[in-house]
């Protein structure tokens, strides 16, 4: 395999707490479909996104933006999981922003993850992306052991949206989300790196000293499949990494 090489330099902004955050992340969104009405973006699961998303529904409740044209891309979904499915990622991001911020649903893009031929689902998925231009603006989250959207480790940087095992330490964190004694799939669909590297911009938040390790090891340590987070550095200066002082704590 060719060596990989960073084009230029991420831009790096290191705020006080996660609603500053939120709002930058915000701020991002918000500069992307000003210039664009109908912009194409994904934004993550997790806790990470909460204070991002409590600004959206704000900024929209107060009328200083419109998310009612955008696209937007569902990043991961468990496989064999109905984006209705109460424990659905899709659910999920449903409940905390793409109803509350008024998305209109005919504009979600959701993750075939319970297509009969899941691989050519996926690609299809691929092909519903690329027909609207790709990514204007990825917002992504990086998971405790460095996935991203669920890129899991020895994921490549070229990566495309596909199906995968999930790691016992995902399946662990998600747990955290499943209600009911049901058992949480091992297998999952995501967006590939690939993919989300193609973005014209990204944004990668991470606030906590939970995450002050992955987020050292993704941003400084040499770009790896072991830390599926570290290939977004090849997008150079369009990354914006937003980071709470506590997740920034070991950056040195
Ligand atoms: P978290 O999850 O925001 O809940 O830490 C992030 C992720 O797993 O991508």
């Amino acid at each position: 395999m060719a060596a990989k090489s960073e084009q230029a330099a991420f831009d790096l902004t290191i705020v006080a707490d996660e609603t500053a955050m939120g709002r930058l992340a915000a701020d991002a969104v918000a500069e992307t479909v000003a210039r664009q009405p109908a912009a194409v973006i994904s934004l993550p699961t997790g806790n990470t996104p909460l204070p991002l998303f409590a600004e959206l529904v704000d900024r929209v409740g107060r009328g200083e933006l419109d998310l009612s044209r955008v696209h937007l891309f569902c990043l991961d979904e468990y496989l064999g999981v109905a984006a209705d499915d109460p424990n659905s990622l899709t659910g999920w991001l449903q409940q905390a922003v793409i109803g509350p911020a008024e998305f209109d649903p005919a504009r979600v893009h959701t993750l075939p993850a319970t297509d009969r031929d899941p691989a050519a689902a996926a690609n299809r998925y691929e092909a519903e992306l690329t027909a609207l231009g790709g990514l204007d603006l990825a917002v992504l989250g990086i998971g405790p052991n460095g996935h991203v959207a669920y890129n899991e480790p020895g994921s490549a940087a070229d990566s495309r949206t596909r199906v995968l095992e999930l790691t016992q330490e995902s399946i662990d964190q998600a747990a955290a989300y499943w209600r009911g004694s049901v058992t949480i799939p091992r297998r999952a669909m995501t967006v590939g790196v690939g993919t989300l590297l193609e973005a014209n911009h990204l944004v990668l938040i991470a606030a906590g000293a939970g995450k002050a390790a992955i987020v050292r090891q993704a941003l400084r340590d040499p770009m790896s499949a072991a830390v599926p987070a570290s290939w977004l550095r090849l997008a150079g200066d369009r990354l914006a990494v937003v980071l709470d002082e506590a997740a920034a704590r070991e950056l040195g």
